[in-house]
């Protein structure tokens, strides 16, 4: 097999794809051959050991997968074989073929396509998270946040993008704010009613979005931060949710004072730690997911790719803010 390999943590032209044995396959487990691996923003932080976690090298990174199901341990029901499944991984998915635990491998519908599936997993779960499990909203009433306005930051990247459509389904009047024509173009399409330049200033896009919600928006998704996100707190009306997401704009200093003003809250939302600790329930949030993916509730957006062996380049384009949406990687 063939797999993009961080052997030091540093630049991530340092990133090699080498040739490499295919690796022993354990009991309960299945080998894929992969079909297409999804790219993530972390991704890049952890190559370059920029990451709250300092995974030990070498490692391949690459988080998610779509794979065809070729090979089943002789504890798993071969019927599986030739399925195509999303595997969530943890580590090993930029490579041609990975190894993935047969008992949390996910159907994918038809309707979806393999760029979708293999590059919706971590935002779409990140802002389910978030809205249900951290804020209490309900899938099954969008009619309770029909009043409210979510003003979404970053909203063309991964992350954002989807918390527009989550947001949207569940009945938020969505303001997407985004550098780039085709990044506000994507928010629109996905139910924004509003979409802003964030080139015209932090100020800028806090006064447009107090003055597109009448006053205030009622949550404010954050996974930007920096000095963006400090001014864009003080968008938020009474007793408005400020979700904190990422840093990919540095870790804001949020002031105290603004957040008493108006009985302001601040969430924080890690999902990747909670999913650790709660396995099942992450299952049966993707399954949740999923599901309203293959009703149309939900369209994740279908990614650029990038040939396995351009793994850089892609991670480097996403930092440099070029790729609307999302990056898959397919092999090559
Ligand atoms: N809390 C959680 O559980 C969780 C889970 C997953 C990811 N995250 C975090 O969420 C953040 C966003 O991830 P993502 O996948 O959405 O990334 P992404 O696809 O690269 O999108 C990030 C967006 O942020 C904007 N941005 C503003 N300043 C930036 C800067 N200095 N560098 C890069 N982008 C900048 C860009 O939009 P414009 O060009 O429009 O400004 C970009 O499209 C990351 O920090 C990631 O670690 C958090």
């Amino acid at each position: 097999m063939r797999a993009v390999v961080c052997k030091e943590l540093g630049t991530l032209d340092r990133l090699e794809v080498v040739e490499m044995g295919d690796p022993d396959l354990l009991p309960g487990h299945v080998r894929l051959r992969v079909l297409a691996s999804g790219v993530n923003y972390v991704d890049g932080l952890l190559v370059q050991g920029r990451y709250q976690i300092k995974p030990p090298v070498p490692f391949v990174p690459g988080m998610e997968v779509v794979g065809e199901v070729i090979e089943a341990a002789a504890d798993v029901e071969s019927k599986i074989l030739g399925a195509r499944v999303l595997a969530n991984l943890g580590f090993g998915g930029y490579a041609t073929h990975a190894i993935a635990r047969a008992d949390r491998l996910v159907s994918i519908p038809d309707s979806m396509t393999t760029g979708q599936a293999a590059s919706f997993l971590q935002s779409y779960l990140t802002g389910w998270f978030a809205f249900v499990q951290r804020l209490g909203d309900n899938p099954a009433n969008p009619a309770a946040n029909a009043d409210k306005w979510l003003l979404v930051l970053g909203a063309g990247g991964g992350v954002g993008l989807a918390a527009v459509d989550i947001g949207v389904a569940l009945g938020y009047r969505v303001i997407a704010a985004a550098s780039s024509a085709d990044k506000r173009r994507l928010a629109l399409d996905r139910g924004a009613v509003h979409a802003v330049d964030v080139s015209l200033g932090d100020d800028a896009v806090k006064e447009a979005a107090k003055e597109l919600s009448g006053g205030g928006v009622d949550v404010l998704y954050d996974p930007v931060g920096g000095t963006f996100g400090e001014v864009c707190l003080r968008a938020l009306r009474e007793d408005g949710n400020y979700l904190v997401i990422g840093f990919v704009g540095g870790i804001p200093k949020l002031p105290a004072n603004q957040i008493l003003l108006r009985n302001r809250r601040v969430t924080g939302v890690d999902w990747g730690a909670w999913a650790m600790r709660n396995p099942d329930a992450n299952a049966a949030m993707l399954r949740d997911v999923i599901g309203l993916i293959g009703e149309g509730r939900l369209s994740p957006v279908e990614p650029a790719a990038y040939p396995l062996s351009r793994a850089a380049e892609a991670l480097a384009d996403l930092e440099a803010r070029r790729v609307a949406g999302k990056v898959i990687l397919l092999p090559d």
